[in-house]
């Protein structure tokens, strides 16, 4: 890196971004080719910039806003869920916060579907025993795991990514709950969705995918209660932000047979996992996927660039969390 440029990226995102950045600023800082930033690299880089694109395991708090000085005017985080960034406190500063609604719902809800699939009809474990040699013919009692047809969903946070998935759910007959703050009159309209009181879908559901926001009220949200108020025969899917559930209660709950199975996108110390969990043959492991599509992750770069250089041309993205700063 010679002189520094207007704008960093802490990370190699795909092309389509790094064109729209390029076009506009010329030359654009790269933070990493192939791995995430340390704090004080972070903090150091980040001084003196106008913009930062920045990745969901960037902690952008006090210290980085600190750090970045009073010439910061937007963050663009290159995720939907922006729970790594302290908005009141960019807010604070007149700092747009930008995230990447919308691009990447399909492609994540097609992610939950693979991990309930799979946790259901215990793929992982099929295709482990097939590949090690050690499958010795098709047996009545083989790998026997529960039907995803004709159950009933439960769907926690019934926003773009939750319904997309619920939608699916019809293509397998299934009869849908969710459990909201709000009703999703649409939901209910199109699939018949009935919206109930968590504990409600935590007993009745036999399929539970979660899609919350990590928020402090959801922090915690799936814990040893909710755990054992869930069928002995049900399926746990998490592609949302691994904090919302107690990741040790989990491993407790799969080991001794409080739930069938679960399916984890996501973790409550990336890339670290609960003590256990790896273990289990119980439970599919994916590593952060949800968005992994060539096409989506393009469409989040084009996103996630072009809030950058709306903002710093004077405007406001459609696709700023904080709107009320744009102009500051
Ligand atoms: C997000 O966008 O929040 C995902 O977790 C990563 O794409």
């Amino acid at each position: 890196m010679s002189e520094r440029a207007r704008v960093l990226v802490t990370r190699r995102i795909p092309r389509a971004g790094m064109d729209i950045l390029e076009k506009e600023y010329g030359t654009v800082d790269v933070g990493a080719e192939d791995r995430g930033l340390e704090r004080d690299e972070l903090l150091g880089l980040a001084a003196g910039r106008e913009g930062v694109l920045c990745l969901l395991g960037d902690a952008i708090d006090a210290g980085f806003f600190d750090a970045a000085g009073e010439s910061l005017k937007v963050v663009a985080n290159y995720a939907v869920g922006y729970n790594n960034i302290d908005v009141d406190e960019a807010t604070k500063r007149s700092v747009v916060v930008s995230n990447t609604p919308g691009v990447l719902t399909d492609t994540t809800a097609d992610l939950a579907w693979t991990l309930i699939m799979s946790a259901c009809r215990r793929v992982h474990e099929g295709d482990a025993l097939v590949r090690a040699g050690e499958w010795p013919g098709w047996a009545p009692m083989q790998l026997l795991g529960v039907d995803v047809h004709g159950a009933t969903l439960g769907i926690i946070g019934a926003g773009r990514i939750g319904s997309a998935v619920a939608r699916r759910g019809t293509g397998f007959g299934m009869k849908v709950l969710y459990a909201d703050e709000r009703d999703n009159p649409e939901l209910e309209s199109e699939l018949g969705a009935k919206r109930v009181e968590l504990a409600e879908l935590l007993g009745e559901a036999d399929i539970i995918s979660v899609h919350v926001p990590l928020v402090p009220a959801t922090k915690g949200l799936i814990g040893r209660e909710e755990l054992a108020a869930m069928k002995p025969t049900a399926v746990l899917v998490n592609t949302s932000r691994g904090p919302v559930i107690d990741e040790a209660a989990l491993v407790e709950a799969l080991r001794d047979g409080k739930i069938f199975a679960a399916g984890l996108d996501v973790y409550e110390n990336e890339p670290a996992l609960a003590p256990g969990l790896a273990d289990l043959p119980n439970v599919v492991l994916l590593p952060h996927l949800g968005s992994g599509s060539l096409a989506t992750r393009s469409k989040m770069a084009e996103l996630a660039a072009s809030a950058v250089v709306t903002v710093l041309s004077g405007g406001c993205p459609p696709n700023a969390v904080n709107p009320e700063v744009c102009g500051k």
